[in-house]
Parts: C-alpha cells; sequence; structure tokens
C-alpha cells in the first residue's frame, strides 16, 4: 500500500515536542502520515537539549537508528520573557541565544547529512518578534531574527543540494509560554499594539502546526528561504 498522506514515508523530529506548539505539531505531523520523534529537555520520547551539541547529534542519530533515516528537522524549542533591557543579566541574554538561536543552529548542522541524503527539510519556529521588535525582549527578538537569517543562509547553501530551510513567525500563540513572559512595572502597554492581530485573537497551535506540515511537504516544493508570518494580520 503507498504511504498515505503529505508526508507519508516520512521521517520528522520535533524538538520542544512537550510544548504547546512541539506537541501540536508532532500530532499534526502523524495525522498527515510522518513517523514523529519528539525531542525535549523533559516529558519526550526523546531527551534533548539544544544548548548541547553531542545532545543534538545523539538526538540525530537515535532517530535514524530507530526509523532508518531523517526527511524533516521541526526545530521548536525555544525560551523567552519580557524584561527592561537595563536589568537584562548577561547569563539570560546568552541563555537565550543558545536555546533560541545556536539551538536551532547545532540541530541543523547535526541534522543537513542525513536531510541531504533525503532531499529533506528543515522548519524553524522563528517570531514575528524577529521581524518586528517587541518592547521589553531584546535578547529573544535577536534571537528570532537571527533564526530568520539563518534560515534564509541554509536556504541558498542547500538548495542545489535538494533541502529546503524555511521559517514560521507567528504572533501571540495560545502555549504555556506567554506565561513566562511577565510585562515589566510601568511598561508603556501602547508599544504591545506594534505586534497585536487584527483578527483579535490568539493563534492556535494546531494553526502554526498546520503551516509546518504545508512547509514540510511536497506542495511546498518550491518554497525555500521563506519566513511565514501567521499573525492576523499585524504587520499588514
Ligand atoms: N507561544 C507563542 O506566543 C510564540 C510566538 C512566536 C514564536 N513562538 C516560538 O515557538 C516555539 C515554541 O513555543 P511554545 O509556545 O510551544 O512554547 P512552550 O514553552 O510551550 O514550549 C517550548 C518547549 O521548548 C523546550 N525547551 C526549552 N529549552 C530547551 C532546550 N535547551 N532543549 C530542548 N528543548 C527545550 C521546553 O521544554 C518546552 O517544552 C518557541 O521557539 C517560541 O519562541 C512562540
Amino acid at each position: 500500500m503507498p504511504p498515505m498522506g503529505r508526508l507519508g514515508g516520512r521521517v520528522a523530529l520535533v524538538t520542544g515536542a512537550a510544548g504547546g506548539i512541539g506537541q501540536a505539531t508532532a500530532r499534526a505531523f502523524a495525522s498527515d502520515g510522518a513517523t514523529v520523534t519528539g525531542a525535549d529537555l523533559r516529558d519526550a520520547a526523546l531527551t534533548l537539549d539544544v544548548t548541547d551539541q553531542d545532545s543534538c547529534r545523539a538526538a540525530v542519530a537515535a532517530t535514524v537508528e530507530a526509523h532508518g533515516h531523517l526527511d524533516v528537522l521541526v526545530n521548536v524549542a525555544g525560551i523567552g520573557s519580557f524584561k527592561r533591557t537595563t536589568d537584562v543579566t548577561l547569563e539570560e541574554w546568552n541563555r537565550t541565544l543558545a536555546v533560541n538561536l545556536t539551538g536551532t543552529f547545532s540541530m541543523c548542522q547535526a541534522a543537513l547529512p542525513e536531510l541531504i541524503d533525503r532531499k529533506g527539510a528543515i522548519v524553524n519556529l522563528a517570531s514575528v518578534a524577529g521581524l518586528r521588535a517587541t518592547p521589553y525582549n531584546a535578547p529573544y527578538c535577536v534571537s528570532k531574527a537571527g533564526v530568520v537569517m539563518l534560515t534564509k543562509a541554509l536556504a541558498v547553501e542547500y538548495g542545489a543540494q535538494g533541502v529546503r530551510v524555511n521559517c514560521i513567525c507567528p504572533t501571540s500563540v495560545d502555549t504555556p509560554f506567554l506565561e513566562g513572559f511577565e510585562i515589566p512595572d510601568d511598561a508603556d502597554l501602547q508599544l504591545f499594539a506594534r505586534t497585536g492581530s487584527i483578527i483579535g485573537r490568539k493563534i492556535t497551535p494546531g494553526e502554526v502546526a498546520a503551516a509546518a506540515v504545508y512547509l514540510a511537504s511536497d506542495d511546498a516544493a518550491m518554497i525555500t528561504g521563506t519566513a511565514l508570518v501567521i499573525d492576523g494580520g499585524a504587520l499588514a
């Protein structure tokens, strides 16, 4: 019987798989036919710390060992918080970049040889914050702007070898992630309007997952190096 679904016969590795978007992504990939390995610091089939390059290489190796190959890497793991820049410690700055940007780089680097073999795809979770600054959020904005450019750089470098690399830029998605975002005292709340959805509700994790499935599938065969914005019209 031929593989079913848009991702039938494909193997996907999803990082941040215990979180809101990661869980939804793993589910959406599986229901479109993919075999999925979910990896996270906590509560996932595979334990992964994206800040540790050995751990990244081990996650790719374990996926290939279990399922024979790797076709899609979805980098969802991420952290963030709101703080005035004058209150951000160097440790917080470094940690945000280590997880969001360097972690994405390390996972891509570990997976690329397998993805080249399979003419596979990478989907990175960036953010609207990587395109237009959100206030009190400099480390996160910088890390996500880096993810957008990393996506483009890899798309250019590996396109001729058949690997497509795209990222998704959502505004607020309804997950536990936002609970870590405590607005500083006396913050200028008007500044948040810059990235607010016009449609007037948060994005669901499933709406982000659907975009990841699309970008990983052959429906997006000619799409690479793109930052797909899911923002309810915020940047319109
Ligand atoms: N929720 C939002 O509003 C929103 C908006 C735009 C972009 N994003 C991005 O989407 C991604 C997922 O967000 P979410 O809302 O599902 O958040 P979440 O907090 O629910 O999930 C994030 C997951 O990443 C994991 N993680 C953190 N550090 C890790 C590490 N070092 N190694 C491996 N895993 C690690 C966490 O354990 C957690 O399960 C993040 O990259 C986030 O920046 C989220």
